[in-house]
């Protein structure tokens, strides 16, 4: 430890609707540190193949197509976007399509090789949250400080279910959840890099907490070892 001259890598792994997003980016501001949703690159991913008609079950054409791809974050006017290959996908990325969809893209080897060579290098030196999956376990195993943040599947489904009236799309609360449950069942039982918790992350149950407590507990753990450890000033 102590190599990494931006700070720390945090990794936030957990299943989808955990809260993820929100911790994350508070987190990050609270520390001064950058913050990369690696979701929003799979995503960014998948909607570029449904939008270039590349057939994901061809092997060839998308190990070309993945050596190219060009996925990064960009800030304008205080808002974060999601660049890929130069376009804005940000507000394309998030409807409940695209993210059937990209849990079945971010399954493929090819994606998942490019998206995490792209991590590694953003995250190298260190200053930086990522949240994801597999962060702990594939991209930054020796991150310095790993959290797995989970809540029950009915109330990440409510909490979706609230995003997604917010942004006026038309469903049930039902459906909702049973897409939470059936995208927990794609992640956790792929072969590539599956939803897991790494066995030195710390787990946070969210369920029945709000933001605020969940944040005040990894700041003090994040404290807790910058002090023990010496690694920031
Ligand atoms: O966090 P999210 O819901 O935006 O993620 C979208 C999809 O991408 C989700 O189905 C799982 C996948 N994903 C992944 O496989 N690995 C990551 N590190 C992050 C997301």
């Amino acid at each position: 430890m102590g190599e990494r001259k931006n700070g720390l890598v945090i990794a936030i792994d957990g299943p989808s609707g955990a809260g993820k997003s929100t911790v994350t980016s508070r987190l990050a501001k609270r520390l001064g540190y950058k913050q990369i949703d690696t979701g929003a690159m799979y995503r960014a991913v998948a909607w570029l193949i449904s939008q270039t008609g590349i057939d994901p079950g061809d092997e060839a054409q998308l190990e070309r197509f993945c050596g190219d791809v060009d996925v990064r974050f960009n800030c304008v006017n205080g808002t974060r976007r999601v660049l890929a290959n130069g376009l804005d996908v940000t507000d394309h990325i998030r409807t409940p399509e695209m993210s059937l969809m990209t849990s079945r893209i971010s399954a493929l080897r090819p994606v998942r090789e490019a998206m995490v060579r792209s991590q590694r290098f953003m995250g190298r030196n260190g200053g930086v949250v990522l949240e994801g999956r597999d962060i702990g376990t594939v991209v930054f195993p020796d991150a310095e400080l790993k959290f797995f943040l989970s809540a029950s599947a009915e109330e990440r489904g409510r909490r979706r279910f609230a995003e997604l009236i917010a942004k006026g799309e038309q469903v049930t609360l039902e459906e909702t959840i049973a897409a939470v449950v059936q995208r927990d069942h794609q992640d956790s039982q792929r072969d590539l890099a599956p939803l897991r918790q790494a066995e030195d992350a710390i787990p946070i149950d969210s369920s029945g907490m709000g933001v605020d407590e969940v944040l005040d507990m990894m700041e003090s753990i994040f404290r807790e070892k910058i002090n023990r450890t010496g690694t920031e000033e």
